[in-house]
């Protein structure tokens, strides 16, 4: 009988697929939901029309000396504040369950400050776009805050300041009021670790500091937006409220104890930033630890304390984890970088990437779909919160544009491992978003880099779209439900 158990045992072993394996045949859950995502100034244009107020992004491509790669701005964008309908027909043709994008805050509050005067226009502009959606039987994930920050709001005041914490949540309770009849799923923040990280540092007036600072006060706002959703409008909106986080899978670049811990407090500087408060209440120890061991012992630790009424505010405030994926990097233990610490050096991690990965357009952009899965373990296994993939695409400089099979190749190797990780890890993983609805405004790499399933034609007046072949292959896999 044993030696029954034995062999019986042995064969589930055997059978059981490796990491390496895949299971293109099973299809995705009936309740798993697909999507396409954009976000409102990468898209809208119509930078200050009908009352719309100036956003940081206006600034910086208007007159601050950040350099954009082409020297373009968002102005125009995709014209989608005037091309709903075709947004709309796009989304409809793809078949998608769902359509992620963001608000602009200028758009419907120009000077931020809701007591100062809300815009109406602005207010019809997503009103009109909710309620296509819901004829199309389209629903909504909403993003609050996607990088566009009102020009009045700017750093070093938001959420370097905590007086201004407020604004945003009363911000969050008007968008809301206005238009949660009609939301699912609310994201407060899309990647607030590169709000607080890159964009800061170019605003930052205390280096070292700042980044702390503004993770804190985001953490805080995140918070007491969660809250006054679930005490004034869950009961009657039911809808879901989550953070976006990004990350890469972080691989230790050798066996060596030191690189595979740099590879985990990369994880954990990064993610476990947001996610340890907002799930258990409280900075990862690791980075409490390595940030007090370099501060002078007589300076308080420059990652700033919760205090015992605060821990309980954040603990428990996400419904769901929206992840941001699209590379791995291995990683490996960086030399003492010595005094005068920021975010960066206190991480003290180098990068580097396998030379037999896929490379794309970007430097950092490596195609490594078994990532994926990676990241999604790690996050189900520490945090347990259902996970939606809120971004996941692949880049290119352009040419050839129509015949993206580099693209379709990306999203059948991730999402094979999105299967790996529901069928064989049983990781809750909920939905899947790809980045992006059509080509944009990519941030400082202006118009070069396409991460779009349509093709937009950037200098045409009307800014027309095409499919691009990757249109007819994630329109079968949301057909079928399976990999094709
Ligand atoms: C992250 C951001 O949320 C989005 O705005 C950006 O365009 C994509 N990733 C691609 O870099």
């Amino acid at each position: 009988y044993n030696s029954n158990l034995g062999l019986f045992l042995s064969a589930i072993i055997l059978l059981k697929p490796s990491f390496a394996d895949n299971i293109n045949g099973e299809s995705f859950p009936s309740n798993f939901i697909f999507g396409a995502s954009t976000s409102a100034y990468q898209i809208e244009g119509a930078w200050n029309e009908d009352g719309k107020g100036e956003g940081v992004w206006d600034h910086i491509t208007h007159v601050s000396n950040i350099s954009i790669a082409d020297r373009s701005s968002g102005d125009v964008a995709c014209d989608s504040y005037h091309k709903v309908d075709e947004d709309i027909a796009m989304l409809k043709h793809l078949g998608v369950d769902y359509y992620r994008f963001s608000i602009a805050w200028s758009r419907i509050v120009p000077n931020g400050n809701v007591s100062q005067g809300v815009n109406l226009p602005g207010v019809m502009y997503y009103l009109r776009l909710l309620e296509k959606l819901e004829r199309e039987n389209i629903s909504a994930m909403v993003t609050i805050f996607h990088y566009d920050l009102p020009q009045a709001l700017s750093f070093p005041t938001m959420f370097i300041d905590e007086n201004y914490n407020s604004l945003y949540v009363d911000y969050a309770r008007l968008a809301f009021l206005l238009f949660g009849n009609k939301v699912k799923y609310w994201i407060t923040f899309n990647e607030p670790q590169g709000v607080c990280t890159s964009f800061l540092e170019k605003y930052s007036t205390k280096p070292g500091t700042d980044s702390y600072t503004c993770t804190h006060n985001i953490i805080k706002c995140h918070a007491m937006t969660y809250w006054m959703y679930d005490s004034d409008f869950r009961d009657d909106q039911k809808g879901q409220v989550g953070i976006v986080l990004n990350t890469n899978w972080d691989e230790p670049a050798s066996q060596d104890a030191k690189d595979i811990e740099a590879a985990k407090r990369k994880l954990l500087f990064e993610v476990g930033w947001y996610a340890h408060p907002l799930v258990f209440g409280d900075y990862p120890d690791e980075m409490k630890t390595r940030i007090r061991l370099y501060t002078f012992p007589w300076e308080s630790s420059r990652l700033p304390k919760f205090t015992d009424e605060e821990k309980s505010l954040i603990k428990g405030t996400l419904d769901f984890i929206g992840l941001n994926h699209y590379s791995t990097s291995l990683v490996s233990d960086a030399p003492d970088p010595g005094l005068f610490r920021t975010y960066e050096k206190d991480l003290g991690i180098l990068k580097t990437y396998d030379p037999s990965w896929e490379k794309t357009s970007l430097d950092w952009f490596y195609v490594v779909p078994f990532g994926l899965r990676k990241i999604l373990n790690w996050l189900d296994e520490t945090y347990k919160v259902p996970i939606i993939i809120t971004e996941n695409g692949y880049v290119e400089d352009g040419s050839p544009f129509l015949d993206d099979d580099r693209r379709i190749n990306y999203y059948q190797t991730y999402l094979s491992n999105v299967l790996d990780a529901i069928y064989i890890d049983h990781v809750n993983v909920i939905g899947y978003f790809t980045w992006s609805l059509m080509d944009n405004w990519e941030w400082t790499s202006g118009y070069t880099q396409k991460f779009g399933l349509y093709y937009v034609n950037f200098s045409s007046p009307t800014r027309d779209r095409l499919p691009k072949k990757s249109v007819a292959y994630y329109k079968k896999v949301l057909k079928t439900r399976r990999l094709v």
